[in-house]
């Protein structure tokens, strides 16, 4: 047993329905083989357990781990390809990268400064567009179950457009896929996810081959990309011959509770209220969407036709693996919108970043908040000494302007400690800070 003590920010209720930030600010929780048993005020918690060892966690911040709902592990290095459109940048920057990993000790080597940086940012639940190469995946399956981290993964196929290298037959994609789902499906936090690229790279035969795998896998998930960039969206109209972008996929059964669509940046209203009847989530990526210059997200849009969102980094066009920078991004583009701008609140952040994610992923019971009864995934932030956030951060005036600072300047550096399952896993780099007392 272990009785963390801390200033302690979590967001269990929706802050889109009207809930605000939790904050307890002298407050302790009580972990037991990972999962937290009891939270209250450190004293109370103190006094009924006096014998327990204490971590002394005062001097930061405990958050709930992070939910990254849409990364692409092989593009960790290809973090930082500015100024071009989606097209030209997959040609130019993310696809030679994903080839590479066609060699498999690259693979191995490129998947463990994957789950490093994600666990070095705070993320301990992520939802993971693979590779295109089966060997690939399992390195990346691997790397994940030896740190820890929760992960939803699968092969990323395509049968068309962009490199041939990466193509793959609709038939030999099943076999392949359903090898992976058995090896890996419900394995420790292992989960299998049906990924095909985009629906311009995608023949009908192929996402029937994914729908039959969605089919046969039992819970298994399904994440793709829509409405990115107006090109795409154009290119997929005339080669899909669908009425919308969402149909392409809908027509093959590939829409439902256990859907995530990353971006939609440019929706019709026919697809956001399919959206919202079928349950699927649509995984917001700000810092990409800026990058690629694919557009100004609409969540007035979503909420209004009741479509679940959650953040997703997107790297490598995402500009990093953190999600304070993708919260603070969101924030920045709803300002943009003007009158149809959402106002969001540091906590809606928040919100946005763990327990949405963790509805997405259909893992609320578990994780995305500290409550008793849900597994100890959390991160210490204890600002970074000399930086920005250690100087400002103790003049904050109050809970919600500390996080909203913690927003605006908080990076992986400032990320002292991180738990999953309430074991340390973070940082990657020497040992996390936080001590017993
Ligand atoms: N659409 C198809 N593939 C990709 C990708 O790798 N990144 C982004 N942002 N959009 C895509
Ligand atoms: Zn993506």
């Amino acid at each position: 047993m272990t009785l963390y003590h801390a200033r302690i920010f979590d967001t269990p209720d929706d802050p889109f329905t009207g809930a605000g930030l939790r904050a307890d600010d002298d407050g302790g929780l009580l972990v037991i083989d990972g999962a937290i048993i009891e939270r209250g005020s450190y004293a109370q918690l103190r006094a009924r357990h006096p014998t327990e060892t204490v971590v002394d966690l005062t001097d930061g911040v405990l958050l709930p781990g992070f939910v990254d709902t849409h990364v692409h592990y092989p593009q960790i290095r290809a973090i930082g390809g500015l100024g071009l459109p989606l097209l030209d940048w997959l040609e130019q920057c993310a696809l030679p990268e994903e080839a590479r990993l066609a060699d498999v000790a690259y693979a191995r080597t490129i998947a463990r400064e994957f789950v490093t940086a994600l666990i070095d940012a705070g993320t301990t639940t992520a939802l993971v567009f693979g590779s295109h190469f089966a060997r690939a995946v399992d390195a990346l399956f691997e790397a994940a179950a030896g740190i820890g981290l929760r992960i939803t993964s699968g092969l990323v196929v395509s049968d068309r457009m962009l490199r041939s290298d990466l193509h793959i037959h609709a038939v030999i994609a099943y076999d392949e896929m359903r090898t992976l789902a058995d090896r890996w499906h419900g394995v420790g936090r292992a989960r299998y996810a049906v990924i095909p690229r985009f629906a311009l790279s995608c023949s009908n035969d192929l996402l029937d081959a994914c729908s039959t795998l969605h089919r046969d896998i039992d819970g298994s998930w399904v994440t793709t990309h829509i409405n990115e960039n107006p090109a795409e969206i154009i290119a997929v109209r005339e080669l899909c011959q669908s009425p919308s972008y969402l149909d392409s996929y809908d027509r093959h059964k590939l829409v439902d509770p256990r859907t995530v669509l990353a971006h939609n940046v440019h929706p019709t209203y026919g697809e956001l209220t399919r959206l919202g009847a079928t349950g699927a989530s649509v995984a917001h990526c700000p810092t990409s969407n800026a990058a690629l210059g694919s557009g100004l997200f609409p969540l007035d849009r979503h909420l209004a036709a009741g479509v679940r969102v959650a953040l997703g980094s997107d790297v490598g066009a995402g500009t990093g693996p953190s999600l304070f920078k993708e919260g603070l991004q969101a924030y920045f583009v709803q300002q943009l919108r003007g009158s149809d701008g959402v106002p969001l609140s540091a906590a809606h952040l928040l919100y946005l970043a763990t327990a949405a994610g963790a509805a997405a992923l259909e893992l609320g019971a578990q994780i995305g908040d500290l409550s008793p009864g849900k597994r100890f995934d959390a991160m210490w932030l204890r600002p970074d000494d000399g930086g920005t956030l250690s100087r400002v951060l103790p003049h904050a005036n109050g809970a919600d302007d500390a996080l909203a600072k913690i927003f605006a300047l908080a990076t992986p550096s400032d990320v002292a400690s991180v738990w999953i399952d309430g074991v340390a896993v973070g940082p990657t780099q020497g040992a996390g800070q936080a001590g017993a007392a």
